[in-house]
């Protein structure tokens, strides 16, 4: 059994004092990993370490005993599809946000591919608003680069961003013109804000539905090659370095961009990078028998671009862990493969399967956390993913080793398309805290 232990309530009064006791304190932006307890007064960590609570918690706080479990920042998710406005019946910013808190994230960046698309500031209002009525956990939107995702026209960057956009990008599409992408790295250094781009050269993918390889060889299926992503990784550091914009690759997902970006950062260019989970624990023989549930883009991998992925974390030229979480109805993806919709859901699998990387002994635990708390906090410039006093209290305890069997039939996403249905995984949210209120406990 689980539970959902906060409803959205802008006009709550702050929760009260909260002791965690008997926790695995893991902090990546201070690099503290050590057996302590953490204090929560109000909506911030009022303090915490190896010493506090030594003798007992003080009269009038409310005790919860982690039972040694991993106590560390919620996680942040900077790569989601809510579906809201629009498409509704996939998903919601609450039934989203549900899933979040599920999944130990406390803070998601929603992309602006919805209906209407969030390239206006009453789109960005409307988030922000429909954040604070009906989600559990926060909710920041990231404003589109051009108006409409048509490619062409830039949006008003510098009012969006004052409007509370958090970053932009024309995610789902790419921005293709050179023209267009080098306008927008250049608007964005004036204010400093990130521009992620969906890498895709939509000529080379052309009518392609899967990798290109010899899995699409055998399934008759056209393919997408790796150049259709490095291609437009490569001119894209090329327009960062000539303009000095920020420059983030969303969803990596081939060896020689992820070399491309490991290049730029050498060189001192302001790139970063985020792959999704699917990427680094899937290939493309997942597809199997035309799964189309194994369908997004960019498409799952061959192996050894799989294995790309998982050095790009290990090396730090993959800054982030996000999901790319992108519900899909029935309707959408019961088809032909060459027609099913692109994407999967992704935030109650992003633990666990980011966990398979420390599991698996390719990263350490505070490097698997730094990629989805304290990096993308900095990424997006909020205030969020450490544990500090003063900091806000959003945080998730997590069973470090607990076995257990992805189940898509117990997901809280209104949409249920993950490739990852039974697979048997190692780690579990217990519960997720949003300024220092409980929204979430596990208690199975
Ligand atoms: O697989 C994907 N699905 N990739 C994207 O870039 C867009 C997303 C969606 O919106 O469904």
């Amino acid at each position: 059994m689980s539970e959902f232990l906060a409803q959205p309530a802008p006009q709550a009064p702050p929760p009260g004092r909260v002791a965690y006791v008997n926790a695995r304190l893991l902090d990546p932006a201070s690099g503290r990993d050590e057996k302590g307890a953490l204090l929560t007064d109000g909506r911030k960590i009022a303090d915490l370490g190896p010493r506090l609570f030594n003798d007992g918690a003080p009269e009038g706080v409310e005790v919860v005993d982690c039972g040694g479990h991993c106590l560390a920042p919620g996680l942040i998710d900077m790569h989601v599809h809510l579906r809201e406005p629009g498409h509704e019946h996939k998903e919601t910013l609450a039934t989203g946000s549900a899933a979040a808190a599920a999944g130990g994230v406390t803070t998601m960046a929603c992309m602006p591919n919805t209906n209407p698309v969030i390239d206006d500031i009453a789109l960005v209002h409307f988030i922000e608003r429909r954040a604070r009525e009906t989600a559990i956990v926060r909710i920041h939107a990231i404003a589109a680069i051009t108006k409409g995702l048509g490619g062409v026209e830039l949006t008003e960057m510098g009012m969006l961003a004052e409007a509370g956009a958090v970053g932009f990008s024309d995610d789902g599409l790419p921005v293709s013109s050179s023209l267009v992408m080098r306008r927008a790295l250049s608007y964005a250094t004036t204010f400093g804000a990130l521009v992620i781009q969906h890498a895709e050269d939509p000529t080379l993918s052309a009518c392609g539905c899967m990798n290109e390889g010899e899995t699409a060889t055998r399934l008759g299926l056209a393919g997408i090659p790796n150049a259709s992503e490095s291609i437009i990784v490569e001119r894209d550091i090329r327009l960062a370095e000539i303009t000095g914009g920020r420059y983030h690759v969303a969803h990596i997902s081939t060896a020689e961009a992820v070399d491309a970006v490991r290049r730029a950062k050498a060189r001192g260019l302001p790139v970063t990078a985020e792959a999704a989970p699917h990427h680094f624990a899937l290939n493309d023989s997942a597809i199997g028998d035309y799964l189309t549930f194994a369908k997004m883009a960019p498409p799952l991998r061959d192996e050894d671009s799989r294995r790309a992925v998982v050095e790009g974390l290990k090396d730090g030229a993959i800054d982030v862990i996000a999901t790319d979480h992108a519900p899909h109805d029935q309707d959408s993806k019961r088809l032909p493969f060459a027609q099913a919709a692109n994407g999967i859901v992704g935030l109650e699998t992003l633990l666990p399967l980011a966990l398979e990387l420390y599991h698996n002994r390719h990263m350490a635990l505070l490097d698997v956390l730094a990629a989805m708390t304290a990096r993308p906090a900095a990424l997006l410039g909020l205030d969020v993913g450490r544990l500090a006093k003063g900091a806000p209290a959003d945080l998730v305890l997590f069973d470090l080793d607990r076995p257990w069997r992805i189940d898509v039939d117990r997901f809280h996403s209104k949409s249920r398309n993950s490739p990852f249905d039974g697979r048997p995984v190692q780690g579990h949210a217990l519960r997720t805290v949003v300024g220092g209120r409980t929204v979430f406990r596990r208690d199975d």
